[in-house]
């Protein structure tokens, strides 16, 4: 615990204003990582509403339902048997499941809890996971936690980001104690959050969703401050116009390279919201410009 608490003040020492996000996933919102991001985001001052599926809806893409009436109780318990389509944490009104799909439930947190609590504002970040695994390359259009991002990027205007995490063991909300794992994911979302916050509005350029993915906690990648960010592109590219100029190319490497590298390196990707691509124009530069300070080059 003694970590999570120096992990969760480093958090709040960060330069951030505060603003109001929109938080999702795949794996509900019942699962650790998101709820320990929960924690570090409301830490460093924000204002967060949490809206994510009842159950782990974990590969649901961009799948979208009307939430239906649940005969059993939410994932690991954290809802009663029988309690409808949608529901919130009786003494945390911000924090609350959908019965359907992630981007049925960031929708809600969109279109109802947010407002409800915010005196009919909407929200102007949108961040989805901690994901359980890793969504590279190929798999991130499966993804529901890269699904609900795009939803909010393209479909609502809201900026979005989406992490997920290559330690893949889950847990419950209410674990204890808290893994160190879930605390330094949650530290670097955090950091990379208030990165974009502080860079201005508008937050991320139209269309554009980063979609970021950790390495492993382990070995040498056990405190946050030894992890690295590197600018990737999703998909290959072979056949798109050059990427913006960076680390002495214009062609950055792949995530899944990036992810392959070993080392401590987190991909920050240039997602295209509207189709689950890479984004290939000015807007690569809008996105550098944000975050140049904290990136490094592969070796
Ligand atoms: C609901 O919130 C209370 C108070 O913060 C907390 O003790 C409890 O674990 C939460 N339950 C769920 C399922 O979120």
């Amino acid at each position: 615990m003694r970590l999570g608490v120096l992990l969760l003040a480093g958090a709040l020492a960060l330069p951030a204003h505060s603003i109001r996000i929109v938080q999702s996933n795949d794996d509900g919102w019942a699962e650790l990582y998101i709820r320990t991001l929960n924690s570090a985001l409301r830490a460093a001052g924000h204002a967060v509403v949490l809206s994510a599926p009842a159950d782990d809806r974990s590969g649901t893409g961009s799948r979208d339902e009307p939430p239906a009436p649940r005969a059993r109780p939410c994932a690991y318990d954290s809802c009663p048997a029988r309690a409808g389509p949608v529901g919130s944490n009786a003494t945390r009104p911000d924090l609350n499941w959908v019965n359907s799909f992630p981007v049925t439930a960031i929708k809600y947190g969109i279109d109802t809890f947010g407002p409800r609590l915010w005196h009919g504002a909407a929200p102007e970040l949108a961040v989805t996971g901690p994901n359980v695994g890793v969504n590279l390359w190929l798999t991130v259009p499966f993804s529901g936690t890269v699904g609900a991002a795009c939803f909010a990027a393209h479909d609502a205007g809201i900026p979005a980001i989406a992490f997920s995490a290559a330690s893949t063991r889950r847990a419950a909300w209410d674990v204890s104690p808290v893994p160190d794992r879930s605390f330094v994911y949650a530290q670097l979302a955090t950091a990379l959050t208030n990165k974009i916050v502080a860079s201005g509005k508008p937050y991320l350029p139209k269309d554009v969703f980063l979609n970021v993915n950790f390495p492993k906690v382990k070995g040498a990648c056990t405190d946050a401050s030894n992890f690295k960010w590197v600018l990737s592109r999703i998909n290959l590219g072979i056949f798109s116009p050059p990427d913006v100029e960076w680390c002495g190319s214009k062609r950055l490497p792949t995530e899944l390279y990036v992810s392959g590298r070993g080392g401590c390196y987190i991909s920050v990707s240039i997602g295209d919201a509207s189709d689950k691509t890479t984004i290939n124009d000015g807007r690569q530069k809008v996105v550098l410009d944000k975050l140049r300070d904290m990136l490094v080059c592969l070796p």
